[in-house]
């Protein structure tokens, strides 16, 4: 197909970065949820929310990236309803990206645990606060199940580029276009 303008160093480090964090952080919540209550399980918790504050200023970076560099360009016609889902679904990925570590967060502090980040302490822990604790809860659920489905459109949308378009989509973000 076309010859599409190759994507820049930043825009593909932060993008494989992101997505081996996110899938990695997914599948280590959705772990986590089945376990039962133990000194294990709060271990691990603490690991969570360590690792995900560190993916809030990873995606927080990239997102400063996207907005200063401007959209990725489009390769071939970018007006069909399959590009326009492609390009929504990439915004709502970036905005998840902040969402799912701020609904964390929320859910901690709200919980009255305050914020712990590998041992060191950045929120105090107090007093719960109810409706905190209860809309990061169903955010982070909710988003999550989101998230993972949007994250198979995504997916699926690159593999049919590559097998059945046979265009550079993929390989552009792979950075051998
Ligand atoms: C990119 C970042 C993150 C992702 C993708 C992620 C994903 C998940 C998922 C899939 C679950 C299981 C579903 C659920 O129970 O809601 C979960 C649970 C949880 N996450 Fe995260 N998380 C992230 C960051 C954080 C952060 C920064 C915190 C807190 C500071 C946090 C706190 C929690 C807590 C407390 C639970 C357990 C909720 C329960 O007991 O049901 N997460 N996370
Ligand atoms: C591991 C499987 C993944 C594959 C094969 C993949 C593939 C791709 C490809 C080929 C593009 C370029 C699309 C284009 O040129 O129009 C892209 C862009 C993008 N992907 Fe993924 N991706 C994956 C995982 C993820 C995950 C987990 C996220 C969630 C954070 C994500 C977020 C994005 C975003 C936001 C863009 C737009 C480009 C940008 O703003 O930098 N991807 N992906």
């Amino acid at each position: 197909m076309s010859t599409p303008s190759a994507l820049s160093k930043p825009t593909i480090a932060f993008h494989w970065i992101v997505a081996i964090a996110i899938i990695g952080m997914l599948a280590f919540g959705l772990y986590l949820e089945d376990l039962p209550r133990s000194p294990e399980k709060g271990e691990l918790m603490g690991l969570h929310k360590s690792f995900g504050v560190l993916v809030l200023m990873l995606a927080s970076l990239r997102i400063v990236w996207r907005v200063k560099e401007g959209p990725i360009p489009a390769i071939g016609d970018a007006s069909g309803w399959q590009e326009k889902m492609a390009k929504g679904i990439h915004h709502l990925l970036l905005l998840a990206t902040i969402l799912m570590p701020v609904s964390g967060i929320m859910m901690s502090v709200g919980g009255g645990r305050g914020l712990d980040v590998f041992g060191v302490n950045l929120i105090a822990a107090g007093e719960k606060i109810e409706w905190l604790g209860q809309l990061g809860g169903a955010t982070h659920g909710v988003l999550a199940k989101i998230m993972i489905a949007a994250i198979l459109l995504h997916v699926l949308g690159a593999i049919k580029h590559h097998v059945l378009m046979k265009d550079n989509t993929l390989t552009r973000m792979l950075g051998k276009s």
